[in-house]
């Protein structure tokens, strides 16, 4: 047909985003990293601070486990909804020795990550509309994962006065008719907070009273401080399949980020549900990993207690450099993360962040990120780097923002500067 006879195209209109989504900020850590393009190079190599990963590769014997699972053909076609039973197998009997009590291979599911792991288990707790309570400051994917499900997170705020560690009582006076579980993570991110034993059975009691879930995500917790080797005793209440869902990942211990495995423990009610929504989602984890971590979670026990030992060295490290930087002061440390304090000449973290990316090539995240009250805040990941590069730290936030005195009275101008909240998106 002619073009001149062809019939006009109807206008175009954009179909909509929904809103559960549009209203969730952008993922803050390629954010943070944008800043660094502006870095030229003047004070050293460019020091990524941003994300939770380990600094060092996987054990050598880890890759050929790897690659070798990654050529086997079985490894190809899809696997058991539940994962892998020799890895279940492995994990149930490393949970046995590690928290005492009785997880089994059958309270097992292993997940594509910690991360899909929460999603998964959101997916069959809690429904549109209904409310989580997340210690506040709050990893910052948990809320996303709500956000983007319609469920409101309950900001339970945690104080620098107490260690940043939630209250029980402060949570009992915020669950509501629509409340469904309470999430813990410890050792925490962002704070590197780790709940003492007690505090998390209290939690449980509050939890089993109140018909809540109690969600533990215990990502770190093969990296418990020096001293601390029982993180809880959940495992040998008998009840525990009643209420508490916990979270593992292989991510951090195994140094296998990019390889997605995780594990989620439960009960008999929780796992019928939780079936439905791995069917749907994820159908099985990725296999050759699965394949690599069987061997692995017996044999390399000593390397994965090495690498808490590393962690541990690179925390005193971290410490030491942070006490010659005059202006800037840790709130908080442990596991991965430094929760330090900017400077009161600073804008505000936001504005912090990017001077720091941009000028100093120190990239961060800014605490505004982790919800209300992480503002004035910046989390540095100290364990994706060496004490030598830690050791210059203090060298790189020296000066960025002085005292009013040191400055002969005036306030340090933060060109560029985001307002807090931006380029996030949505504020807290
Ligand atoms: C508290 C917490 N949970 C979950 C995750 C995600 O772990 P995974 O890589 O297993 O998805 C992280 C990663 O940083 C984390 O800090």
């Amino acid at each position: 047909m002619p073009p001149d006879q062809m019939p006009a195209r109807p206008a175009f209109r954009a179909p909509a985003i929904a809103p559960t989504a549009a209203g969730v900020p952008v993922p803050p850590i390629p954010a943070c990293r944008a800043w660094a393009t502006r870095y030229a190079g003047e004070h050293g190599a460019p020091l990524d601070l941003t994300q939770a990963v380990p600094g060092w590769p996987p054990h050598p014997e880890m890759l050929t486990a790897l690659a070798r699972a990654a050529g086997d053909p079985a490894a190809a076609t899809y696997g058991l909804l539940e994962g892998e039973t020799a890895l279940r197998e492995a994990l149930a009997e490393d949970m046995r020795l590690f928290y005492g009590g009785d997880p089994a291979t059958d309270d097992l599911r292993i997940t594509a990550g910690a991360n899909i792991g929460f999603n998964l288990a959101m997916a069959v707790l809690a429904a549109p509309g209904d409310e989580v309570l997340l210690p506040t400051p709050w990893f910052f994917n948990h809320e996303m994962a709500l956000a983007l499900r319609g469920v409101r997170a309950v900001p339970l705020p945690c104080r620098a006065a107490e260690g940043f560690l939630p209250d029980p009582e402060r949570a009992a006076a915020l669950v509501g008719p629509r409340t469904r579980a309470i999430v813990l993570v410890t050792p925490n991110n962002p704070t590197g907070a780790v709940m003492p034993p007690e505090l998390i059975g209290r939690f449980a009691d509050l939890c089993r009273e109140r018909g809540l879930w109690l969600v533990l995500d215990e990502t770190y917790r093969d990296f418990l401080p020096e001293g601390q080797d029982t993180p809880h005793g959940l495992f040998q209440r008998p009840d525990w399949r009643d209420f508490v869902v916990q979270l593992y990942s292989f991510s951090k211990a195994y140094c296998i980020p990019g390889h997605r495995v995780g594990a989620v423990a439960g009960g008999p009610v929780f796992r019928g549900e939780f079936i439905k929504a791995v069917d749907n989602i994820q159908i099985c984890p990725p296999r050759p990993p699965q394949f690599a971590l069987a061997w692995a979670v017996p044999a390399l026990r000593e390397w994965r207690a090495g690498n808490r030992a590393r962690i541990a060295a690179r925390a005193a490290a971290f410490r030491r450099a942070l006490a010659t930087a005059p202006d800037w002061r840790i709130d908080a440390l442990g596991a991965y993360f430094a929760w330090v304090r900017v400077p009161d000449a600073a804008p505000d973290s936001t504005a912090a962040a990017e001077r720091l990316a941009a000028e100093r090539g120190v990239v961060s995240l800014p605490g505004g990120v982790f919800g209300p009250g992480g503002e004035r805040h910046l989390r540095l990941a100290f364990a994706n780097t060496d004490e030598g590069a830690i050791a210059a730290v203090p060298e790189r936030l020296a000066g960025l923002y002085p005292r009013p005195s040191a400055a002969r009275g005036e306030r340090v101008a933060a060109p560029g500067a985001a307002a807090p909240g931006r380029p996030f998106g949505r504020s807290p």
